[in-house]
């Protein structure tokens, strides 16, 4: 699905870049080498958002070993794939594959058991996965998910720009997912050597993005590059972010979302609002009764 619209000024009042952020390399799952950006520290900060991870490697030991079995409660799960090919089985029967440019999105919601194992056993696998709450009237909802191949990902273009839109809407075009209450906005964007892209925002949305090949410029001067998250500040009767490649281009992914504004409690793969009801999640794992 790929369209070409005008570039039109959409931003009057861009946000500024308030920090950048290096993630962490760590490893997960089974010994899957990949790098935290957004940590548990960043979590109110960034409300709706409670991690991203990122992962490229082309040597097959970083990532052969997958995420076996494992539970999640709370909240939603969105993986992108740049390259490679990963299978996923989940408790409630579902199965299936994310490969190149696809996305799959999981609502954990009361529980669900899954893995996700790559199908490959040799090449490049890149990508990332982005945890996203849900509202604590959400949390114990019915498990929901869906394989988004990449031709069903709705693209459009314009001069210089080629944006995929994974979620929310970007100059018209709808994305493949819309969730209510959080309301996010989840972009690949291919910028050209200078070339410029605008993105309307509210300005209660929180918003982010991860620069992974060349280089976003600002015209303040700052810089961010590549394997950088940089986020922007919530400036009251701002509208959007302004951003712009550096020589070399550059290819991100933007992230927005509106803040749940309600407490966050996490223990490993449960997300909840309150201790009680974490503790209650690991004695329903412990006990068989999370799915
Ligand atoms: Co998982």
């Amino acid at each position: 699905m790929s369209s070409t619209v005008a570039a039109v000024k959409t931003v009057t009042i861009p946000r500024a870049v308030e920090r950048l952020v290096v993630g962490q390399p760590t490893s997960d799952g089974a010994g899957v080498k990949l790098t935290r950006v957004l940590t548990q520290p960043l979590q109110r900060r960034l409300d709706p958002f409670l991690m991203l991870d990122a992962f490229g490697s082309d040597k097959a030991d970083d990532y052969i070993a997958g995420f076996p079995d494992h539970p999640h409660r709370g909240f939603e799960t969105i993986s992108y794939m740049l390259e490679g090919r990963m299978r996923h089985r989940d408790s409630a029967g579902h199965e299936g594959m994310i490969s190149t440019g696809g996305v799959q999105w999981m609502t954990a919601g009361r529980g669900v058991i899954h893995s996700e194992l790559p199908e490959q056993e040799e090449g490049r696998m890149e990508g990332f996965q982005l945890w996203l709450n849900l509202a604590a009237k959400d949390k114990m909802r019915e498990p929901w998910y869906r394989d988004i191949p990449s031709a069903e990902v709705p693209e459009f273009e314009q001069e210089g720009v080629k944006v995929r839109v994974i979620a929310g809407e970007s100059h018209g075009v709808q994305g493949a997912v819309q969730r209510e209450h959080t309301e996010p906005v989840y972009l690949d964007i291919h910028l050209a050597p200078g070339a410029r892209f605008e993105q309307a925002l509210p300005d209660t949305h929180n918003v982010f993005v991860y620069v992974y090949r060349g280089a976003l410029t600002f015209d303040t001067g700052c810089t961010v590059p590549a394997q950088r998250m940089a986020l922007f500040a919530n400036t009251p009767g701002s509208d959007g972010v302004a951003l712009k490649a550096g020589e070399e281009g550059a290819k991100l992914i933007l992230v927005a979302g509106k803040p749940l504004n309600e407490p966050i409690a996490q223990y490993g793969p449960f997300v909840m609002n309150t201790q009680a009801e974490l503790m209650q999640a690991v004695r329903d794992f412990q006990t068989g009764q999370l799915v």
